[in-house]
């Protein structure tokens, strides 16, 4: 029998403020045993303002008969009983004392901030308050998340509450998924998305009220959101905007937004123990494990969440889970469920199952949730008592000298060690177990988390701000604004890719590229290409690049995966082995079973074939048809390769006298990385990633011909301002035998 070391914990409760209000100010009891309806409550208050368009609006003006109590204005049907069920407890939520609170506020200021505990009913309720409430007139509301899980899984959730279908009244509408209709008035979105229509509509005209929701979050997309919005509401008298954070920094948002008011809702929540180790663990991942385990073990009923940082990690830990307690006895069941945003939308409604009943042995079963930072507080699972936290999240770093944007796994902010220890808190007293030192926690972890704009390469932001008409970025209001050269940076490379001119302003490419939801490197990469004619080829590989990886090779069987993979190996490099193995994936029809023994990933096929089906539509919008060759010969296979590099030429590297790479310009020593399948080690590569680990290495990688760099980025290849080595003399030769052929 194997043993289970234990992980020794010490209590520690004190300096956590993890707010303790559990018996906060109840909805009065009339209201409760009253059967009406959000929907009545808020005709009361509002039908003075109550507009004619709003079918809501209408439904007061009848007169109403007592069947009528019973219909839903919104689908003139009978409520279903589900929907009464879903009432009760939508009354309990925090947010719905604030009721009038806010309806009085949103109506009476342009902006306000709303904070409220993760789980106190901001994402559902809010929206929905303001659209029964009539406030919102006959426009549109709309609340933006940051997570496209998120964003689907609450649209869901409201078009329950609301009882009618998604996609109709309620919808929502992320990249390359658009689940909304001519119906739609509540419409959940990525932040991402909000910004696309902006860019067709500045002024948001379809909207009377915007919640920018998990603002605390500051992903990109909102902090050009908040500043997008700041311009726009001068403008937009009429416009209403709710900045809904979890409680952090909401002082932060008043000062950016001044005199606005801040609602805050105080949270039901239980006091959450906090135990730290008493050691730095050597390995968090083993370590979590094991404290799930003790968990089950020996703690009450009640369900875990595991905070891990990533997909893979998340599958290997259930896994390992699962496999564990198998093996006890005296244990009652455990369902182990994995939660990461790129999981399919079923899969994902998973968490929120029953945990297992008792077994055999009469033992009560529980859930173990296994998590990114998804449920930190975007979605909340209720039943959670047990929180563990190792510590880490995956975060984006960019390293403006390499200009390579990364994901690293990093170390949370306090603040998120806060949200994460709530979510234990939820119904009943929880506790919550770090996998860190007291110490650590103190001395080594920040206050907050950096602004994801002050950690990202701002090529796509610029782009997306001149397509908004902002010119003057420097002038422009964010948050918190980033570093004068990294904004430099992003023009001066988006000169380089033709979308910018030397005054600054947009290119017709520019403009193109900055409607498409991709990189601005894929964007031009897909535009160009229209040009060589080989758009169909490219329209393949750039969604294959923005997909999760393609070729699955499970720890088991890394032997047989490579030999799958090998089957569909290109001599000229991964982004062809990539489009063959898509073309098979086709030829195959889209066969799962096909993909499962090929090692191919599924989904990243589906994905990457539905997001090549709306570039396409997307291409033909702008007039451009895409083509696809059925013969590729050595100068069509080029011409492919022309196109890559029209958008990748500063991501090149050539190969030294050791064997090694070194990157074009930055002189930083590379390694192919092994999963290429690119034999010979070709003396001029293009790469699509830069990865960094205990080596560096670029990760997808195709052979090119340096010369093509020299015709197609003359700029960026100006061998004037080459640093003087092995590289520049290459080149400059390679520049004279064109110049006088
Ligand atoms: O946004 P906030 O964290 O304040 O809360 P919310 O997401 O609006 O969630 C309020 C409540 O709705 C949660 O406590 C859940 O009980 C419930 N909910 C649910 O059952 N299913 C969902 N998909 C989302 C929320
Ligand atoms: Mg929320």
């Amino acid at each position: 029998k194997r043993r289970c070391k234990r992980s020794r914990f010490t209590l520690k409760t004190s300096d956590d403020p993890t707010p303790v209000s559990v018996g906060v100010k109840r909805v009065r009891e009339d209201e409760i045993s009253d059967a009406s309806s959000v929907l009545d409550r808020a005709k009361r208050m509002n039908n003075e303002i109550l507009n004619i368009n709003n079918p809501v609006g209408r439904e007061v003006k009848r007169a109403k008969t007592k069947e009528e109590v019973h219909i839903n204005p919104w689908t003139q049907c009978e409520y279903s009983s589900k929907y009464y069920e879903i009432l009760e407890k939508r009354k309990e939520l925090p947010v719905y004392e604030a009721y009038d609170t806010l309806i009085e506020l949103v109506q009476e200021n342009q902006i306000i901030i709303l904070q409220g505990e993760t789980g106190s009913g901001k994402t559902t309720q809010v929206p929905q308050f303001l659209l029964d409430s009539g406030i919102a007139g006959y426009k549109n509301v709309a609340c933006t998340q940051p997570r496209r899980v998120a964003a689907m899984s609450v649209a869901k959730r409201v078009a329950e509450e609301m009882d009618v279908i998604l996609g109709e009244e309620v919808g929502y509408c992320i990249r390359f998924d658009d689940c909304t209709s001519m119906k739609t008035r509540l419409k959940y979105m990525t932040d991402g998305m909000l910004l696309r229509e902006a860019m067709a509509d500045p002024l948001l005209s379809r909207y009377s009220i915007i919640c920018l929701d998990e603002a605390h979050e500051r992903i990109l997309n909102t902090d050009i959101l908040l500043g997008l919005i700041k311009e726009v509401l001068p403008k937009r008298p009429d416009l209403r905007l709710v900045v809904m954070s979890a409680t952090m920094d909401a002082e932060k948002f008043q000062t950016y937004f001044e005199g606005s008011p801040l609602l805050d809702v105080p949270g039901r929540m239980f006091p959450v123990e906090v135990y730290y180790t008493e050691q730095p663990e050597e390995d968090y991942f083993v370590a979590a494990i094991r404290t799930v385990i003790q968990i089950h073990s020996y703690e009450d009923k009640g369900d875990i969440l595991l905070f891990l940082t990533g997909e893979e990690e998340i599958e290997n830990a259930c896994n390992a889970i699962k496999e564990t307690v198998e093996k006890l006895e005296k244990v009652g069941d455990l369902s182990v469920i994995p939660l990461y945003s790129s999981l399919p939308p079923t899969m994902q409604q998973r968490i929120f199952e029953d945990p297992p009943p008792k077994n055999s042995k009469g033992i009560e079963g529980r859930k173990c949730i296994v998590s990114t930072n998804i449920a930190e507080t975007s979605l909340t699972i209720d039943g959670i008592v047990y929180v563990v936290d190792p510590g880490f999240h995956k975060e984006k770093v960019y390293n403006p000298r390499l200009r390579i944007e990364s994901l690293l796994v990093s170390p949370i902010s306090k603040a998120s060690a806060k949200q994460r220890s709530g979510r234990a808190g939820r119904t009943r007293p929880g506790k919550c177990f770090r996998i860190y030192t007291e110490e650590t926690y103190k001395k080594e972890l920040e206050e907050n988390t950096i602004p994801e704009i002050l950690r990202s390469n701002l090529g796509q932001v610029v782009l997306t701000l001149k397509k908004l008409g902002i010119n003057d970025l420097v002038h422009f209001e964010f948050m918190d604004p980033p570093a004068p050269e990294t904004l430099m940076r992003a023009l001066e490379e988006l000169n380089y890719l033709g979308a910018l001119d030397d005054e600054g302003e947009l290119t017709k490419i520019g403009n193109e590229m900055s409607q498409l939801p991709l990189d601005p490197n894929l964007a031009k990469m897909l535009i160009d290409s229209v040009g060589r004619r080989c758009s169909g080829e490219i329209c393949s590989i750039v969604s294959l690049l923005s997909v999760p990886n393609v070729f699955m090779r499970p720890k088991d069987c890394v032997k047989k995966a490579d030999i799958a993979k090998s089957k569909f190996a290109h001599p000229d490099g991964d982004h062809f082995t990539l489009l063959s193995a898509f073309e098979s994936y086709k030829f195959n029809k889209e066969d799962p079973n096909w993909c499962w023994e090929n090692f191919i990933n599924f989904r990243s096929m589906k994905s990457a074939s539905n997001i090549r089906a709306q570039l396409v539509s997307q291409m033909n919008g702008f007039g451009y048809s895409i083509e696809l060759s059925s013969k590729r010969p050595k100068e069509y296979i080029d011409k492919i390769k022309m196109s890559i590099i029209s958008a990748f030429f500063m991501q090149v590297a050539h190969q030294e006298k050791g064997g090694h790479y070194s990157i074009v310009k930055d002189n930083q020593i590379v390694l192919l990385h092994p999963s290429t399948t690119l034999e010979n080690k070709p003396e001029w590569v293009l790469y699509h990633e830069f990865v960094l680990t205990s080596k560096n290495f670029i990760r997808t990688i195709t052979e090119i011909n340096p010369k093509w760099l020299l015709q197609i980025a003359p700029e960026y290849y100006d061998l004037d301002k080459f640093p003087n080595n092995d590289i520049k003399k290459k080149l400059s030769y390679l520049q004279t035998l064109l110049t006088n052929p």
